[in-house]
């Protein structure tokens, strides 16, 4: 029984030595100390001993179950450290490596200006008003004191839906469609999109323009010529020439062109302005008593002034910009520049 116990100790302590994982080490255990394992089934044998056997082999029986277990307890402590090891090393994260960047976005040159032009002009007093991008005739053209043969209502100019509704062609219907609803006093601004059949690198057949309305008791040439270039200065700094030159509208009588000097020459000139030394930034004028008679305004006590800017134009002498085309692509390296 001795040689017996001696066996199983070296087979049981080799099998825990090879057992590899828990699983495996659990198994051994069970195949030994089990309720039918060996150890188990050897110590059910005691009792066919001689009494004077039974102490002796009972102690050594104890001493062995005693070595077995101890030696499992510590194979499993190496298993689960071994278990632990391999879990850290499989996730092991690398807290050197560069991150990820979030790439943020940045405001369009356009709506940069829109923004600008607003705020300059809500200092002045003005609010913000909004008009329909699919106008009907009536607003874009008739109620502007457009005549029924004028080029700008030609299919080359404007893009028409039917006969009746087209694509404005520019922010003055808002105008319009504000003295409809309003009584003066008024100081409105409308920015907004706005469409004509062209294209090339100074037109876009989608573009934008602010619209600039005030009409009071006594508006004079003077309070426009004063308003504009408050305007320009606030926009371009506040020593840049302004000059206003005689022009026409079909909506405003007098009307002018306004230049401010070159912003790149300073007013030597250049390739931008031309060699002329100025750059035409928008197009104004006293409201013209024929619009005030489309809208039933009473013409004897009141006067005003109106104006119209291209945003795309603008944008590009302020940044410098040489290609309008630029401006829709949206390739992100031009955008992220603003
Ligand atoms: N609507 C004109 C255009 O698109 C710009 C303009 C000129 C607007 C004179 C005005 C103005 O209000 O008074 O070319």
């Amino acid at each position: 029984m001795r040689e017996q116990l001696e066996k199983l100790k070296t087979d049981a302590l080799e099998a825990i030595t090879s057992a590899c994982g828990i699983e495996a080490l659990q198994d051994v255990r069970v195949k030994l100390l089990g309720r039918k394992g060996e150890l188990t089934s050897l110590m059910k044998g005691l009792g066919a001993l001689s009494a004077a056997d039974r102490p002796v082999v009972g102690q050594l029986v104890n001493s062995v179950r005693d070595e077995i277990e101890a030696a499992l307890r510590s194979a499993l402590v190496t298993v689960r450290e071994q278990a632990k090891l391999e879990r850290l090393q499989s996730e092991r994260i690398d807290v050197t490596l560069p991150g990820r960047f979030a790439s943020c976005g940045s405001r369009h040159p356009v709506s940069l200006i829109i923004e600008e032009v607003c705020e300059i002009f809500a200092g002045l007093g003005f609010s913000v008003a909004e008009g329909p991008e699919i106008e009907h005739d009536w607003y874009n053209f008739e109620a502007l004191n457009f005549p029924p043969e004028h080029p700008a209502r030609d299919m080359q100019d404007t893009f028409f839906v039917d006969n009746d509704l087209l694509l404005r062609t520019h922010t003055s219907p808002v105008q319009i469609r504000t003295m409809l609803k309003q009584k003066p006093p008024l100081r409105i601004i409308a920015p907004g999109t706005v469409y004509r059949c062209d294209s090339d690198a100074t037109h876009s057949p989608m573009f934008h323009q602010i619209e600039g309305l005030m009409v009071d008791t006594a508006v004079t040439f003077g309070d426009l010529k004063g308003i504009l270039t408050v305007f320009t200065n606030q926009l371009f700094g506040q020593k840049t020439g302004v000059r206003l030159r005689p022009s026409f509208f079909p909506f405003t009588e007098p009307s002018a062109e306004v230049d401010i000097a070159c912003v790149i020459c300073g007013g030597k000139g250049c390739r931008v302005c031309k060699n002329s030394g100025w750059l035409e930034i928008l197009g104004a004028g006293m409201v013209d008593p024929e619009v005030y008679r489309h809208v039933n305004y009473e013409t004897e006590n009141i006067s005003g002034f109106a104006f119209g800017m291209g945003i795309e134009r603008i944008a590009m002498l302020k940044y410098g910009i040489n290609d309008m085309r630029l401006l829709f692509e949206n390739d992100v390296r031009f955008l992220r520049q603003f």
